[in-house]
């Protein structure tokens, strides 16, 4: 049986994991949940799983959670300690990294730390921290396993090949619901419309972040990281049926793809089973229906997000740290409705244009940058709503 911690267990790869629990129950004993503010959601869990620790965003998440379900046996956490004492449980092989943002950075840390394997949805920590967290799991022997339905295929492609015998990874991208849509009228849209993708169902944040392809950017800095291979080996096409997960082009020229279902139980699936394959509950492709499959460029000039992330990366350093805090409050401010959708990445463009890349030896450097754009994004977005007023 493998001891379970989720990261981020009331969202939407969260609740994801805990059907593939599941589906397994005699696999998997589920020993830490964290959550943000999903009290109601989280109590479910609780009183389904019964796990060791618990633990919520606030102590008054904490209370409600008290009064909802019965929290005796368990241990209670708040806030980021909380979230790292399930992250680092000694009960726990597996943690299941899927918080949303900067907030999971310090527990994922902690997880390798403590050599515990990390299935990993939570991009941004890679974003923003990812030479320290692969450091971190080569030294103590764990692994990092991609939920993301693009690195697990891409993880599954390569299959331990080095970096080396890679041409080109070929990451794909629905294009998000504006693929059509003419740059001018961006300023138009309203979040409802950004939260509709087109083929995939998730969280508010990186719905935004796929209707802007910033996703595919963070998601080309999470690739390099993940499978040692330089940027400009990581390419992106935009592929509307999202069939092709993603692509490895080898130096001899052949190209494996992984295709499947639109379904985060399968990336999940692989992640929380590998290097084993269990029989699933999924359905597999219909090829007696016709299947089109297209692919084409990405358009910078429309969707500047992408070729922000490429210049981070670039950049190294502090800047892709930077580029994720900076995309963290703008795409808040737009589901607030503070920002145009056209502004988030000129936001972002203009919190990179002001920091000059600083090095990175130690996490505090990452929360260092991470506090000064979200700052410095603040910072902007009040002289854009003042010159708005004028
Ligand atoms: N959804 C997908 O299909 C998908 C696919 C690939 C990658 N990912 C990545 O997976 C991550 C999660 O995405 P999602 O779509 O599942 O997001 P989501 O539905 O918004 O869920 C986010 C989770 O993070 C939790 N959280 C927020 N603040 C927290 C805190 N301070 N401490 C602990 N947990 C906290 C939330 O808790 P509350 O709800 O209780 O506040 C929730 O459980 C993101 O990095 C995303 O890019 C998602």
């Amino acid at each position: 049986m493998k001891g379970l911690s989720i990261l981020g267990s009331t969202g939407s790869v969260g609740t994801n994991v805990l059907r593939i629990v599941d589906a397994f129950p005699d696999r998997f004993r589920v020993i830490g949940l964290a959550a943000g503010t999903n009290v109601d959601r989280l109590a479910e869990q609780v009183s389904r799983y019964r796990p060791r620790v618990v633990s919520v965003a606030s102590a008054r998440a904490g209370e409600e959670l008290g009064r909802r379900v019965d929290l005796s046996g368990l241990t209670l956490g708040v806030g980021e300690a909380g979230a790292v004492a399930v992250a680092s449980h000694p009960e726990a092989g597996l943690v299941v990294a899927s918080a949303v943002g900067a907030v999971g950075l310090l527990p994922t840390y902690r997880a390798l730390e403590a050599g515990k394997d990390v299935a990993l949805a939570n991009k941004e920590t890679l974003v923003m921290a990812g030479e320290l967290m692969v450091e971190r799991a080569r030294a103590n022997g764990c692994r990092i396993l991609p939920i993301d339905s693009e690195h697990c295929a891409l993880h599954q492609c390569l299959d331990g090949r080095r970096p080396e015998e890679v041409r080109r990874l070929v990451l794909t991208a629905s294009g998000g619901p504006f693929r059509r849509r003419p740059r001018e009228t961006f300023d138009q849209v309203v979040p409802e419309e950004a939260l509709s993708h087109p083929t995939w169902s998730m969280g508010r944040k990186i719905t935004i972040d796929s209707a802007t392809l910033m996703n595919k950017g963070l998601e080309v800095i999470e690739a390099h990281w993940l499978f040692g291979v330089p940027p400009d080996k990581v390419s992106v096409l935009i592929h509307p049926q999202s069939v092709v997960h993603s692509m490895v082009e080898f130096v001899d020229g052949t190209v494996l793809a992984q295709l499947g279902v639109t379904d985060m139980r399968l990336p999940i699936q692989y992640a929380l089973s590998y290097p084993e394959r269990w029989e699933a509950a999924i359905p597999g492709m219909d090829f007696t229906q016709a299947i089109s499959l297209e692919f084409e460029q990405p358009d910078h000039e429309r969707f500047p997000c992408l070729g922000l992330a490429y210049q981070a990366l670039a950049g190294g350093g502090s800047l892709p740290a930077v580029l994720n805090a900076a995309d963290e409050v703008a795409v808040a401010a737009f589901l607030e409705g503070r920002l145009p959708f056209g502004a988030i990445a000129d936001t972002i463009g203009e919190v990179m244009a002001a920091h000059p890349p600083l090095p990175i030896r130690a996490l505090d450097d990452v929360l260092a940058a991470d506090a000064w754009a979200r700052e410095q994004a603040r910072v902007i977005l009040v002289r854009r709503a003042a010159r708005a007023t004028v």
